[in-house]
């Protein structure tokens, strides 16, 4: 089947990849291969360009976005690549989000790459980066607007769209150059694969990173591309839940603790703009208890929440943000809630802040 467009999502999930290898195996083949005879009739040569299973996960992420996506060894080598790739002067970009992407760009400063704030001034070559929502607290900015501006200014707008996936957002169709995720995350979905994805509106541009990629040679492995192919068959379901269950716990923490960060609430600052640009608030929220000495009691109170860092897998985790990101406030834990059954996670909420007390 050649992909058809015209397919909702969660078909695309299953069946965009149809058409990519000849089998007639209904689940995909893990091609392990390095190289490739020559002559082979579909122009593979090494797996560090192009292998049979990556094709078939690109497809289905291409079609998902509705762009050409191209795949990577983790969300940050996708990120760098893409910066090595575009190689702007300057990359406007808001504080905050996910730290280590300002640590790339900072990593490429002997590339002349700098970064500036997002409402500064950009050029043509320049790149616009998005992150939203924004990690970890979900605060969302419009793509449309700054699409405009970047294209306005002969600039690039990227969006990092790891928080919402192409089930509740769609960059590349508000405007967007290039969607970036972390496939580690909800593509995966089962916290055992890292990687990342850059999905490009324009075909040329693709071929650019797809180019940049076999120099800097950071490919997902097969095994890990095979994971999330098989992840990415349920993104739909596993999102539409994991959003569900942490709109019940925003509004039942609402009441419970100092303060809930979650688009599906009128206090979050981008409830409004959530209800333009997605399809829904998103399977992440963040609360700040009363007191730091309570942040970090309650990972270790909880039974059903796993105290662990990373997000997007079918369990729920949570994390006294600071751990990882020293920038994070002293009380805020991030919940990245998974697929259990919402009564279980309640129930597990209410006793571990019963236990360790400070909510508010
Ligand atoms: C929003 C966001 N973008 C990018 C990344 C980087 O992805 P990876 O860990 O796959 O390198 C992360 C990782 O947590 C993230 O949360």
């Amino acid at each position: 089947m050649a992909t058809d467009l015209t397919l909702r999502p969660d078909t695309l999930a299953l069946h965009a990849d149809a058409g990519v290898e000849r089998t007639s195996d209904v689940a995909p083949p893990i091609h392990v291969s390095t190289t490739f005879a020559a002559g082979d009739d579909e122009g593979l040569v090494y797996a560090r360009q192009d292998q049979p299973t990556r094709r078939r996960l690109e497809a289905v992420l291409g079609a998902l976005d509705g762009g050409h996506a191209v795949t990577f060894a983790s969300g940050q080598a996708a990120a760098t690549a893409a910066l090595l790739h575009l190689r702007p002067r300057r990359v406007a970009i808001a504080p905050g989000g996910y730290h280590l992407t300002h640590a790339a760009i900072d990593a490429l400063a002997p590339c002349g790459i700098e970064e500036v704030p997002l409402d500064a001034e950009v050029g043509a070559g320049d790149v616009v980066w998005l992150e939203t929502p924004k990690n970890p607290t979900c605060e969302l900015q419009d793509i449309a607007s700054h699409a405009a501006r970047a294209r306005a200014a002969g600039a690039r707008l990227v969006v990092d769209g790891t928080f919402a996936t192409p089930v509740l957002q769609q960059p590349l169709a508000l405007g967007a150059d290039l969607v970036y995720h972390s496939m580690t995350k909800f593509l995966a979905g089962h916290s055992d694969a890292l990687g990342g994805v850059l999905v490009a509106r324009d075909q040329a541009l693709a071929e650019g990173l797809r180019a940049t990629r076999t120099v800097t040679g950071g490919v997902p492995g097969a095994l890990e591309t095979w994971l999330v192919l098989r992840g990415v068959r349920t993104l739909g379901l596993r999102v539409r839940q994991q959003t569900a269950n942490a709109t019940r716990l925003a509004a039942f923490l609402e009441r419970r603790v100092a303060r809930v960060w979650h688009p599906s609430l009128p206090s979050h600052p981008g409830h409004e703009l959530a209800k333009r640009q997605m399809r829904g608030p998103g399977p992440i929220l963040s609360i700040e208890l009363g007191s730091e000495a309570a942040a970090r009691a309650l990972p270790r109170a909880l039974r059903i929440f796993r105290d662990a860092t990373s997000l997007g897998g079918v369990e729920s985790l949570v994390e006294w943000r600071r751990k990882q990101d020293p920038h994070a406030p002293p009380a805020l834990l991030r919940l990245a809630v998974g697929i259990e059954d919402p009564d279980d996670l309640e129930g597990d909420l209410a006793r571990a802040l019963e236990e360790v007390g400070g909510g508010r």
